[in-house]
């Protein structure tokens, strides 16, 4: 589940936790009791990096198809600038989505906004090209939460947080200014994702009531342990995994610990309604389109 050096900590942690528990008699917390707003009969239609199949990852229009395709959630992947901005975007170096090279940690705002961030996507695709997406710039985090408003929702990554020290407080300093904490901190308004049990344990540091998911990296078919799942519902409201891991077994473990479950990145109809028959509660696509579908028995 998780590095090896991790796995020990996380190991001394749940023993710790369950120790506690044991010493005070408190029973544990479900994550849906702790977020009694979290409906879980809703299943979540995740727009990864945006409608992403149709539109340059991580730009406005892509977040705009996103909505558009009845996506439930606008995905979106934090860098950090050198200057200490919170951008969109899914890797550390611009190399891959923009005309730019280099790390995302060695510019600053002001370059970055100076990136062609859809010109990738007309050469990559030139079947779904649009010259409207020729010279769009990468959005800040700020950018994008005014463009779609404090209504809309954000699933929101903290992407190499090692990498970025202050990466969380700005992300809650940010939150907070749009009031996405407060009076909807228990809310499914925003959920916080990350690889990185460390930063999602900050996160939880900071403001205990945000709804975390903890993304898990298999390299194998995945399993899950009673331990594990106990630790996670003491920070997270739910998990997300890669969908070719897992089968209908590990996915009843996972909810019958009261945690939510979000697979990535389906895009296929068989394997979203696989997945909805093994009782997942959302996933991530990057076509919010055919989940849209399929959810509505299309
Ligand atoms: O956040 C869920 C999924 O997006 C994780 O993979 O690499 O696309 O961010 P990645
Ligand atoms: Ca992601």
């Amino acid at each position: 589940m998780m590095k090896r050096k991790k796995k020990i900590a996380a190991l001394t942690m749940s023993i710790a936790l369950i120790g506690s528990l044991l010493s005070t008699g408190a029973a544990s917390v479900s994550a849906n009791e702790k977020t009694p707003s979290m409906n879980t009969s809703k299943l979540l239609n995740v727009a990864h990096r945006g409608a992403s199949g149709h539109a340059p990852e991580h730009t406005i229009p892509s977040y705009e198809l996103g909505e558009e395709m009845k996506g439930d959630y606008i995905e979106v992947d934090l860098q950090m600038t050198k200057d200490g901005t919170l951008i969109a975007m899914h890797d550390e170096s611009v190399d891959r989505t923009t005309n730019g090279t280099g790390l995302v940690k060695d510019y600053t705002i002001e370059q970055i906004k100076e990136l062609d961030a859809g010109s990738w996507f007309n050469e990559k695709y030139p079947e779904k090209a649009d010259p409207a997406y020729e010279g769009i710039q990468v959005p800040t985090l700020e950018e994008v939460i005014q463009t779609f408003g404090t209504g809309a929702r954000y699933y929101i990554e903290t992407k190499s947080p090692d990498v970025y020290p202050g990466m969380e407080e700005e992300l809650l300093r940010i939150l907070n200014k749009y009031n996405l904490t407060g009076v909807n901190e228990r809310s499914s308004k925003v959920l916080i994702q990350s690889f990185s049990q460390e930063s999602l344990l900050k996160m939880h540091d900071l403001n205990p009531n945000l709804p975390l998911i903890q993304l898990i990296s298999y390299k194998e078919p995945a399993t899950i342990s009673e331990e594990e799942l106990q630790e996670l519902s003491e920070y997270a409201v739910g998990v997300g995994m890669s969908a070719s891991k897992i089968d209908g077994t590990y996915v009843q473990k996972v909810r019958n610990a009261g945690l939510l479950i979000h697979p990535y990145t389906v895009n296929d109809k068989e394997q979203m309604t696989r997945l909805l028959d093994w009782g997942v509660t959302g996933m991530f696509t990057n076509y919010p389109d055919v989940l849209n579908d399929v959810l509505h028995g299309k």
